[in-house]
């Protein structure tokens, strides 16, 4: 856990972008993070905590500390006949995490099989896709606040997740560090099917009556289909949220695009997927040098290898004003750019 000067991050962003930390330090526990926080170096700099970095844009060297989370771990705290409690350390990998809970026969994380990023960076964004969210299965967290390193405990209420967001995005950016989740899953499993690809996926794969391991495998099979691999080309997942917009604009832009997508979220809302509105630009596909938009998924900005990250920046910025110029509607970035 000493500090190390000077050190690479290309392998700890899954961007693969090349910069690099005036300080680092791995802890592995809850102690070795309070004696990191005691030093000098560390009081006074900025401090950033590292997951899986799968969620991040470096677009220069950091001249702070990055703090890598390896608090590993998975334990039953307690259960009953339909719920279990599980406990895991936040530098656990997610998707091992939905491993371990496939394993055992416990519901509820299924539909979130193969997110990149650890445990305890999933609830600061509140993790989700098809049709799941963290917050449905979170129960509490653990964390550590950086400047006193006292731990305190956070339940569902007082995360305030949204969509892609909770209150440690907002109010409380920058200042904890997630040591520990304890999730609610079930034992008796309600599987939530009703993302259309999901449905369809299953089909094919000729499961009649499926179980919470026959949805893991129809997801990780979608998944693997449109997103890219973040081992063979950099990338952070979803670069932008999909917006929000009144109903009466998207009434307007439906009878001029018909094929305009939605999601209902309240009575005068709804949601637009950002991938469709990207791709009616003509991004999708795009490449520019070493970088550029998926092919598959106009949602995903990828790093070929060698692009620095303002150059994905600057492409995300001009997506924004193209979509922003096209459809009246501003992107908002998913990913956290530093
Ligand atoms: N679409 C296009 N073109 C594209 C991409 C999407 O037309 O290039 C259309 C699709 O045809 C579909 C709609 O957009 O009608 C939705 O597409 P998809 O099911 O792929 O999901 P998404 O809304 O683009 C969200 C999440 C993903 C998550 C999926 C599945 C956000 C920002 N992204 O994407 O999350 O996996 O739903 O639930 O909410 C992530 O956060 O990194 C991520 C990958």
């Amino acid at each position: 856990m000493n500090l190390q000067p000077d050190f690479p991050l290309k392998e700890l962003n899954t961007f693969g972008i090349d910069v690099k930390a005036r300080f680092f330090a791995r802890f592995e526990n809850v102690e070795e993070l309070q004696q990191l926080l005691t030093l000098p170096e560390v009081q006074s700099l900025e401090k950033l905590v590292l997951g899986g970095g799968s969620n991040l844009l470096f677009t220069k060297d950091f001249e702070g500390v990055v703090l890598q989370n390896g608090i590993r771990g998975i334990e039953l705290l307690h259960e009953n006949e339909d719920e279990v409690y599980i406990k895991s350390g936040g530098g656990e990998v997610w998707h091992d995490f939905v491993l371990y809970a496939l394993r055992h026969n416990y519901g509820g994380v299924e539909n979130l099989s193969l997110i990149p990023g650890t445990v305890g960076a999933a609830p600061l964004q509140n993790i989700g896709a098809y049709g799941v969210e963290l917050k449905d299965v979170f129960h509490e967290l653990e964390a550590v606040h950086l400047q006193t390193g006292r731990v305190h405990l956070f339940d569902n209420a007082t995360c305030r997740f949204g969509y892609r967001e909770s209150v440690f995005k907002n109010e409380l950016k920058g200042q904890f560090v997630v040591t520990a989740v304890v999730f609610r899953l079930s034992k008796k499993h309600i599987l939530n099917t009703s993302y259309g690809a999901i449905t369809t996926t299953l089909q094919e794969m000729q499961v009649q009556q499926p179980s919470i391991q026959d949805v893991s495998a129809a997801v990780c099979h979608i998944r693997q289909s449109k997103l890219p691999d973040p081992k063979q080309i950099g990338n952070a997942g979803s670069f932008f949220k999909n917006p929000e917009i009144p109903l009466q604009q998207f009434e307007q832009l439906k009878a001029q695009y018909p094929h305009l997508p939605s999601y209902p979220v309240s009575p005068g809302a709804v949601k637009v997927p950002a991938g469709w509105l990207i791709e009616q630009c003509g991004w999708k596909g795009k490449v520019i040098g070493n970088y550029g938009v998926h092919k598959n998924q106009a949602l995903v900005l990828v790093n070929y290898g060698g692009a620095n990250g303002g150059q994905v920046r600057q492409l995300a910025y001009d997506i924004i004003t193209s979509v922003e110029e096209k459809f009246g509607i501003r992107l908002h970035p998913e990913v956290n750019i530093i």
